[in-house]
């Protein structure tokens, strides 16, 4: 944690008062933590759940011309902030949101963007529909069953700029092969991109019941929450390295530092689902006011600053000599808990009991691989 940034003594007073506020094409936000779409807003009532539970911007349930069929059971929970899914795109037909549900979302005060799906004729029919409610700051697309091919995912960009004036956001899928060559080649066509959307396909079984967890035909579904988080790190990382537009992150953000390492990959605001599903509306709020924190404790005014200290982030070994550094244990910090002595495949650090019980490291077992560094829970390691 140290090396993310400038942290400030623990018994000093913070003395910066951090800036959360960020403006991307015109949309402006007291904070950079928006809804992500999905059943935490798949209506106008939800909607301002979200917006009362602190969110600064709202990404609306994807619509598209034809209303989906879900195969139910749709949703289980599989393990801590962890959701597989096969909930496809909303059950309300697009003339309700067309008439009301935007509305709705509107009157929360804060930004509302439609998502929208998913062939080019489809983006071209819905774009303007949705733009004409007047209750839209911005139109997200998704590309989730877009299908695979440059020249699809081309087309359905180049069909919803010719259709409308509103800025759009592309939402990228991690199954589309090299995310930075197709965010390269849709950048004209697009105001921001947003990655990613959930992960998969994946299937997962109830070993009591002898069936899927999922009532899709196959058992399939898609992956989201806390374990895509380091998948959707890369493809941000990824994307922002390849255009100028803004890059909005999404997956797996829980907590205000998870989001601080998305704005060091490289996004300008991040999005949140799952831990809005699972943990209710107000995380939303938590979660701004956790990188309030952080920020503050670590000596950062704005959002900006801590984008630009990762695009100046040291990769690679830079220059240290692992082979001359051994763990350091902490005696004051450690707390004897030997789960670093358990993780430790070379079997370099042990505990010793013998008076006062403390880790020892043998160096020369040590194959320097950092593992006990992050398995601390206490930070008595470095
Ligand atoms: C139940 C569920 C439904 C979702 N529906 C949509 C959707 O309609 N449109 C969309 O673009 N993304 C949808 N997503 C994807 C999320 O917006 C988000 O990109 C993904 O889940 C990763 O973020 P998270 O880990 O914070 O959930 C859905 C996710 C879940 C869990």
């Amino acid at each position: 944690m140290g090396d993310l940034g400038r942290r400030r003594p623990r018994d000093q007073p913070s003395t910066t008062m951090a800036n959360l506020a960020v403006e991307l094409f015109g949309i402006r936000c007291a904070h950079p933590v928006w809804a992500a779409a999905g059943p935490n807003v798949l209506d106008g009532a939800h909607a301002l759940r979200a917006a009362q539970g602190g969110a600064s911007a709202l990404v609306m349930k994807t619509i598209s011309t034809e209303a989906a069929r879900v195969p139910k059971p749709c949703m289980a929970r599989v393990g801590a902030d962890a959701l597989v899914n096969c909930e496809l795109w909303s059950e309300l037909a697009a003339e309700e949101y067309l008439a009301k549900e935007y509305a709705l979302a509107k009157s929360s005060g804060v930004p509302v963007i439609a998502s929208i799906g998913y062939r080019p004729e489809e983006l071209a029919e819905l774009g303007p529909r949705v733009e004409a409610t007047g209750c839209v700051d911005a139109i997200e697309f998704s590309l989730h069953y877009t299908g695979r091919g440059h020249e699809e995912v081309l087309a359905a960009a180049r069909a919803l700029r010719a259709a409308v004036r509103l800025p759009i956001i592309a939402k990228l899928s991690p199954g589309m092969g090299d995310l930075g060559e197709v965010a390269e080649a849709l950048e004209p066509y697009v105001d921001a991109f947003a990655a990613i959307n959930s992960v998969g396909p994946v299937w997962v079984v109830d070993t009591e019941r002898g069936r899927p967890l999922l009532g899709s035909e196959d058992g399939r579904g898609w992956l989201s929450g806390r374990p895509i988080k380091p998948i959707a790190l890369r493809c941000v990382r990824e994307v922002a390295s390849r255009v100028k537009v803004p890059v909005i992150g999404v997956g797996g953000i829980v907590c205000g530092q998870d989001a601080i390492e998305f704005l060091m990959a490289g996004a300008w605001v991040v999005q949140v689902c799952t831990a809005a599903i699972l943990r209710g509306p107000q995380v939303y709020g938590a979660i701004a006011r956790e990188m309030a924190e952080w920020m503050e404790a670590h000596g950062y005014t704005s959002v900006e600053e801590v984008r630009a200290r990762g695009r100046s982030l040291v990769c690679g070994m830079g220059g240290v000599d692992y082979a001359g550094q051994a763990p350091q244990v902490d005696e004051e910090r450690c707390t004897r808990c030997g789960l670093c002595v358990t993780s430790c495949c070379p079997r370099a650090l042990t505990l010793k009991n013998e008076g006062r019980a403390r880790i020892e490291v043998d160096t020369a077992l040590c194959v320097r691989c950092g593992l006990c560094r992050t398995v601390c829970p206490h930070g008595a390691i470095t």
